[in-house]
C-alpha cells in the first residue's frame, strides 16, 4: 500500500515535471534565435556566382521561424542580382552583413527600381559591419535624365517598402547605381552608424530618400556622396537628424514639393550636422510653379558649414530642368514654423542666407537665431551677405551676415 502510494506520488511527479519541462521548451523555442548562414543554401562567396536564390531561400525559411531568426551573410564577396527580401515574417528577423555584397554590372540585369529589397518586414535589423557595393560606375553612363525625359531608371541599393519597427546600423554602402537607402511607407526606422559613399559626380546618388514615412530616426552617420547626402520628400514626418557628417552631396534637402496633390512635410529635426564642401547646407526646395502643399515645424540647429556654397537655403523658384517656362512662375507651397539655429562656418558663395520664398504664399515664422557665416571662396574671404523675398518672421542674437528678415 505504501509503495503504491509512493509510486503515485511519483507518478504525478514525473507528469508535473515532464509537463513543466514541455511548457519551458516550447517557451525556449519560441523565442529562441536560429541561424540561417546562406553557406547552407548554396551561396558561393567567390565574387561571381549569383547568390539571389541561395539568399532567398536563406531568407524564406528564416522570415518562417517562429521566434528571433538570424540570415548569416559571412565574410567573403558575393554577387547578388536583385532581390526582395518579403515579409510578413512569423518572428524578427536579423540579417548579419560580414560579407561584401556586389550588385551586377551588367545592364541587362539592371533592375529598374531595386537591388536590395525589404517588402512588408517589421521588427527587421540589417547589421554586421559588411558593404553592399553598388557598383554604379557601370551604370552612371545610363544617367542621362537631365537631357532625356524617358531615360532608364536605375536602382537604388537598399529599398525599405512599408518596413516598420526596425533598425539598421553597421553597414556601408559604396557607389550606388542610385540613391543608396530608400525608405517609402515606412514607420519607426533607427538608422546608426552607417556610412555612405559615392564620388562627388555620380548623378543622383542620394544617401538617404525618405517617403511617406513617419517615426525615423538617423544619427551617427558619415554620407559623401554626389546627390542630397538626405532628402526628404512628401508625406515625411517627425523625421530626427543629429550627428552626421555631410560632404561631398548637395545637402540636407526637403523637397521638391508641390508636384502631386497633397503632399506635405511636417517635423523635421535637424541637429548636430556638419557639411563639408556641399552644394547646400540646409535646404528647403519647391516647384515653380506648384500646386499647393505645407511644408512646417522644420528645425535645424548646431549646424557647422566647411565652405559651403548656399548654407542656409529656401527655394520656391526651383527648377532645374530647361522644360520650365522662362518667367517667375510661383510656387503654392506654403513653408511655415522654421528655425534656424546656431549655425557657423564658412560660405563658398558670398550669398550665405538665401531665403526666396514664394510671392503667392509667403514663408511665415521663419526665426534665424545666433547665425555666424563668413565668406571664404575663390575670390578672397571676408563677409557674407543674405537675401530675403517673401519672408515673415524674426531674428535673435548674433546675426552674420546681416539677416534680412528685419
Ligand atoms: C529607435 O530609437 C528610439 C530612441 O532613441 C526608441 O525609442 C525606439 O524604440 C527605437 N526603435 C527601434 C525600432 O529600435
Ligand atoms: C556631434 O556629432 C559628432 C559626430 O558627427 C559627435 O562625435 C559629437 O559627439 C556630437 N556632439 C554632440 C554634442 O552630440
Amino acid at each position: 500500500m505504501t509503495s503504491k502510494f509512493a509510486l503515485g506520488v511519483i507518478g504525478v511527479c514525473l507528469l508535473i515535471f515532464s509537463t513543466m519541462a514541455k511548457a519551458q521548451d516550447s517557451q525556449y523555442y519560441g523565442s529562441s534565435s536560429k541561424v540561417f548562414n546562406v553557406m547552407s543554401y548554396g551561396a558561393v562567396a567567390d565574387d561571381k556566382t549569383d547568390n539571389s536564390q541561395a539568399f532567398l531561400k536563406a531568407w524564406n525559411d528564416a522570415c518562417q521561424w517562429k521566434g528571433r531568426s538570424k540570415v548569416l551573410i559571412p565574410k567573403g564577396t558575393y554577387v547578388l542580382n536583385s532581390l526582395t527580401f518579403q515579409g510578413p515574417c512569423k518572428g524578427s528577423t536579423t540579417i548579419l552583413i560580414k560579407g561584401v555584397l556586389k550588385a551586377p554590372t551588367d545592364p541587362s540585369l539592371f533592375n529598374p527600381n531595386t537591388w536590395i529589397g525589404f517588402l512588408y518586414v517589421s521588427g527587421l535589423v540589417v547589421k554586421g559591419g559588411g558593404y553592399l557595393d553598388g557598383q554604379g560606375a557601370s551604370a552612371w553612363p545610363y544617367n542621362d535624365c537631365s537631357k532625356n525625359s524617358h531615360c532608364m531608371s536605375l536602382p537604388a541599393t537598399m529599398r525599405f517598402d512599408f518596413v516598420t519597427n526596425s533598425e539598421i546600423h553597421h553597414v556601408k554602402s559604396i557607389n550606388s547605381k542610385n540613391t543608396h537607402f530608400n525608405l517609402f511607407a515606412c514607420n519607426n526606422i533607427n538608422m546608426t552608424y552607417l556610412s555612405i559613399s559615392a564620388p562627388a559626380n555620380s548623378p543622383n546618388t542620394d544617401g538617404i530618400k525618405i517617403g511617406k514615412s513617419t517615426n525615423i530616426k538617423i544619427s551617427r552617420t558619415i554620407i559623401q556622396t554626389g546627390d542630397d547626402c538626405i532628402s526628404m520628400v512628401s508625406g515625411s514626418r517627425n523625421i530626427d537628424i543629429s550627428d552626421v557628417t555631410c560632404g561631398p552631396g548637395h545637402g540636407i534637402s526637403i523637397g521638391s514639393l508641390g508636384k502631386s496633390p497633397g503632399e506635405f512635410v511636417e517635423g523635421i529635426n535637424v541637429r548636430n550636422v556638419t557639411f563639408i564642401e556641399t552644394q547646400n547646407g540646409v535646404r528647403i526646395k519647391t516647384w515653380a510653379p506648384s500646386l499647393s502643399s505645407v511644408a512646417s515645424n522644420i528645425f535645424f540647429s548646431d549646424i557647422h558649414m566647411q565652405n559651403v556654397n548656399n548654407p542656409i537655403f529656401i527655394d520656391q523658384q526651383y527648377c532645374p530642368h530647361t522644360t520650365c517656362s522662362s518667367g517667375k512662375p510661383s510656387s503654392q507651397v506654403e513653408i511655415k514654423n522654421v528655425k534656424f539655429r546656431r549655425i557657423w562656418g564658412t560660405s563658398s558663395s558670398k550669398v550665405a542666407i538665401s531665403l526666396k520664398c514664394s510671392a503667392l504664399v509667403p514663408c511665415k515664422n521663419v526665426e534665424l537665431e545666433d547665425i555666424n557665416l563668413a565668406y571664404h571662396g575663390h575670390h578672397g574671404s571676408g563677409s557674407a551677405t543674405s537675401s530675403c523675398s517673401n519672408v515673415i518672421g524674426v531674428s535673435h542674437g548674433t546675426q552674420f551676415p546681416p539677416n534680412c528678415i528685419n
